[in-house]
């Protein structure tokens, strides 16, 4: 028989998961901005890492483009949740664009940081992945005083002015545990390198990830919600399984659940990534408990209160009632 077939079915699901304050946020202001201006508000990149989210937002009249000189001028456009570097910026007041700007303040935070650090002269090892947007975006803060280090690969290679003038900062979705394992290897060659003053690695991030840390060691399966290309979403599966789940697994929706996952499993682990809404987890227990996986126990690992209000170019528009 197989090995989980004669213990007792059980789902337990992570909180807190699903959307931060910065996507809420995004989302909304898209929503917002929609109602305000009327179809179509352009939006410059996905507003947040979900394709579910981009979907419905098009649906309403949101048209994404990837860059700024698609957006007609004089037309509004809201900066994605990931943020954007100041030349996008200056592209869009060349345009004369109607910017929004939805970037998470804990991303803004993290470019104000590099800013600084770069003009005091400073050199910045920016931990976080290549080719992602909030990479590119902090990066174009200061892109002569800022070099990627990408993985714990990349320390060997790289190359400072002055090693007593460095600083590490991060992109804000990364995985606690890997990014400490990095500063440690750049601290070998680095021994003076400087810390940021607070952590860049963001506090829904942080939340996610110690949640599923604390449930991975019992559950077989670990299924977490969220699309390929978010970042925080890919790390929790990571996460998951050096936590000690037997299986993680990503998927958009529980459409993508192939049923085998659940052979031999008795306990299975839910969560989402910070760009996900709540329907497409209730989706993915609904269809546990079409499987047997009715027994829901919710597990708590911290309680969020934090809220951001909405960008001040949008609050400007918008009528006293809302
Ligand atoms: Fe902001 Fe963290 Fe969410 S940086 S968008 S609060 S995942």
């Amino acid at each position: 028989t197989e090995p989980g077939a004669s213990r007792p079915k059980r789902v337990l699901l992570a909180r807190p998961r699903g959307y931060c304050a910065g996507v809420d946020r995004a989302v909304v202001t898209v929503e917002k901005a929609l109602e305000q201006y009327g179809a179509p508000v352009y939006v410059r990149k996905q507003i947040v890492h979900n394709k579910h989210v981009v979907a419905t937002l098009q649906a309403r009249g949101a048209v994404f483009v990837d860059e700024t000189d698609e957006v007609p001028e004089g037309a509004v456009v809201v900066f994605s949740a990931h943020g954007v570097s100041p030349a996008v910026h200056e592209q869009a007041r060349a345009r004369d664009l109607r910017v929004i700007d939805a970037t998470c303040p804990l991303v803004t935070k993290v470019h104000k940081e590099a800013g600084r650090f770069a003009a005091d002269g400073y050199e910045i090892l920016l931990v976080g992945h290549r080719g992602h947007e909030e990479v590119e975006g902090t990066q174009g803060e200061a892109p002569d005083a800022i070099q990627v280090v990408d993985s714990a690969a990349d320390v060997d290679a790289v190359q400072v002015r002055d090693p007593e003038r460095v600083v590490w900062l991060s992109q804000t979705t990364l995985s606690v545990d890997e990014t400490l394992t990095t500063v440690d290897l750049l601290r070998k060659r680095f021994p003076l390198l400087t810390s940021p003053p607070s952590d860049d690695i963001c506090y829904a991030t942080q939340n996610r990830q110690e949640v599923v840390k604390q449930i991975a060691g019992d559950c077989d399966l670990v299924l977490v919600v969220g699309s390929r290309n978010s970042s925080n979403s890919v790390r929790l599966v990571e996460v998951a399984l050096d936590a000690g789940a037997r299986t993680s697994h990503l998927v958009d929706d529980a459409g993508e659940i192939d049923p085998s996952w659940l052979d031999g499993v008795s306990t299975v682990g839910v969560t989402s990534g910070a760009s996900v809404p709540e329907d497409l987890v209730q989706g993915v227990l609904g269809w546990l408990a079409g499987r047997g996986f009715g027994d829901v126990e919710e597990f708590t690992a911290a309680t969020e209160t934090l809220t951001f209000s909405l960008p001040k170019e949008l609050r400007r528009d918008l009528r006293p009632a809302r």
